[in-house]
């Protein structure tokens, strides 16, 4: 009787062992899990910096940059063909944002507003100088532009996130 019992005992000790073993070994999973999904490092995998956006986010930045790839690709038709009126009107659009990007804005770091920014004014001055500079001068005025571009794409990369 007596053994019966103490076996029983083990047996029951053993379960409640296992069940908080069990527990232990989920909630480091939860952990494990929960971490991963909201660490947020501070470089991609390849070295740039991290933005965090959202998909909406990302939709805006999408646009607004085919719009800046369509633009470039007219500007260099248009230095050939010594165009300056496409030169001043294409440059000019560019002068200024759509407006849907305040949120983008507020999330993104000093440098990548200053870069985008410097970027519109180079796209100012372009086309305040279409109608009177000198072809070559126009040019190297787009080609530093483009390094903006060049700067901005090498320096930081959009991660999507969910939205909070
Ligand atoms: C201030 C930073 C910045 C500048 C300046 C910038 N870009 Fe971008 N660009 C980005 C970011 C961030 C993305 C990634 C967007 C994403 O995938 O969510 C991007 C993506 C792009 C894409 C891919 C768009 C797509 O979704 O297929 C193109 C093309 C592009 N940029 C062209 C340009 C050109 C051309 C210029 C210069 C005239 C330029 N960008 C200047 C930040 C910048």
């Amino acid at each position: 009787m007596k053994k019966a019992f103490a076996a029983f005992g083990w047996i029951f000790f053993g379960l409640l062992m296992g069940i908080g073993l069990m527990r232990f070994v989920s909630t480091q999973n939860d952990l494990t899990e929960l971490a991963a999904e909201t660490a947020r490092p501070e470089r991609t995998e390849d070295g740039r910096l991290a933005l965090y956006y959202t998909a909406t986010d990302r939709g805006h930045i999408s646009t607004e940059m085919l719009g800046f790839l369509q633009s470039l690709q007219t500007l260099s038709a248009a230095v050939a063909d010594e165009d300056r009126e496409t030169i001043r009107d294409t440059a000019g659009a560019l002068r200024r944002g759509n407006g849907q990007g305040q949120a983008v804005q507020m999330k993104s770091p000093e440098g990548f507003r200053t870069l985008g920014f410097a970027l519109r004014q180079d796209f100012s001055a372009i086309s305040d100088m279409a109608m009177t500079a000198d072809m070559a001068e126009i040019e190297l005025a787009i080609s530093g532009a483009t390094s903006k571009c060049v700067a901005c794409h090498g320096t930081y990369k959009a991660v999507e996130v969910a939205a909070d």
